[in-house]
């Protein structure tokens, strides 16, 4: 990840990397996506949520290649069931999946004939994954409205963020999608229902609003339906506005955002969404968005 300006800006018409042959099991269609992750090479792997599989797409592809599950919704160790998101663990060559229907998460290695997976942790409602650079393993936990954070092998992890039920004070969380952390262990969360993003320092007991918070609505002091979260490390805040079909950066101590992609309305246009879900950087800053009822994951060019 390369250090943006806070000016920088993208095309406004974003082309297709995967997907975008409508809702499908065929190998160069999505059946609803999850999280993703962009590689270094520019390659994106993808949680193909109904297909029961993860999906891998190098740059240039047509198609898409089957790298876990696949094998049909269920609960055996070459199963997944609706995963719903999934990270690369380079250290290990191998991705880290949130098998949200199973309430597991697991380990897939993409080493060759690798066809299974291992369980991490289990009784788990994920849905939100993210590792810090220690490799400790950040879970939004969807049941207990909080964060945890996890060694890897360790079962009980610790609370990071939320988990005083959902509501609306600064130290809950209503309905928490994806997670984030930074350098210092920072933790950033798209706190979906209450239209705000919130950043959990370490330790604290309580979180600070860093996007929305103004309740549901299109202005730019406000998101409707903050989903997909990326934070760079001068601590500015991208997110995915799904409801308003924009995505926005929030420069750290800003109290509106800017628009960097779409906000021309619902639709199927080279610069539009329909619902934007998950979003990331490649290491060039070229902005990548998962756009939900188009099927396709969207590159915007960095100008
Ligand atoms: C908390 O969640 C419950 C069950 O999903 C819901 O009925 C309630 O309205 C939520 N509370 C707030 C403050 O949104
Ligand atoms: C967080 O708490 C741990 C354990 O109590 C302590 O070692 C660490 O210094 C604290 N870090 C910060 C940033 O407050
Ligand atoms: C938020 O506002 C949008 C219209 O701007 C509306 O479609 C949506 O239902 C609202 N969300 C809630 C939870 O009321
Ligand atoms: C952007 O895409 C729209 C169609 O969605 C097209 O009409 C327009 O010409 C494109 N603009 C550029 C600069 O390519």
């Amino acid at each position: 990840m390369p250090i943006l300006s806070v000016h920088a800006r993208w095309l406004q018409n974003g082309t297709s990397v995967a997907g975008g042959h409508g809702y499908g099991g065929a190998s160069n269609q999505l059946a609803y996506i999850g999280g993703f992750v962009v590689d270094d090479d520019g390659t994106v792997v993808i949680a193909d949520i109904c297909n029961n599989r993860i999906m891998q797409w190098k740059v240039g592809d047509m198609n898409g290649k089957v790298v876990a599950g696949g094998n049909g919704g269920g609960s055996r160790m070459d199963q997944l069931t609706h995963p719903g998101h999934v990270l690369i663990e380079q250290e290990t060559n191998s991705l880290i999946i949130c098998d949200y229907g199973n309430k597991r998460i697991v380990r897939w290695s993409l080493r060759n004939g690798i066809t299974q997976g291992e369980v991490l942790l289990s009784n788990t409602c994920c849905s939100g994954l993210a590792m810090d650079d220690q490799r400790y393993l950040y879970v939004s936990n969807c049941a207990k409205h909080e964060v945890r954070r996890y060694q890897i092998g360790d079962k009980y992890g610790t609370r990071v963020a939320g988990g005083n039920d959902n509501g609306t004070g600064l130290n809950q969380l209503n309905i928490l999608l994806s997670v984030v952390v930074d350098r210092q262990q920072t933790v950033y969360v798209s706190d979906y229902g209450n239209y705000r993003v919130m950043k959990w320092n370490k330790n604290a007991t309580e979180g600070i609003v860093v996007a929305g918070g103004q309740g549901n609505g299109t202005a730019l002091t406000q998101l409707s339906g903050p989903t997909g979260l990326f934070v760079d490390t001068l601590g500015t805040v991208y997110v995915a506005d799904m409801h308003n079909n924009r995505v926005m950066r929030w420069p750290q101590g800003a109290t509106q955002g800017t628009v960097i992609a779409g906000g021309f309305g619902k639709g199927a246009g080279a610069n539009q969404f329909n619902s934007p879900f998950c979003l990331s950087f490649d290491r060039h800053g070229n902005l990548y968005i998962s756009d939900t009822f188009n099927y396709r994951v969207q590159r915007f060019s960095l100008e």
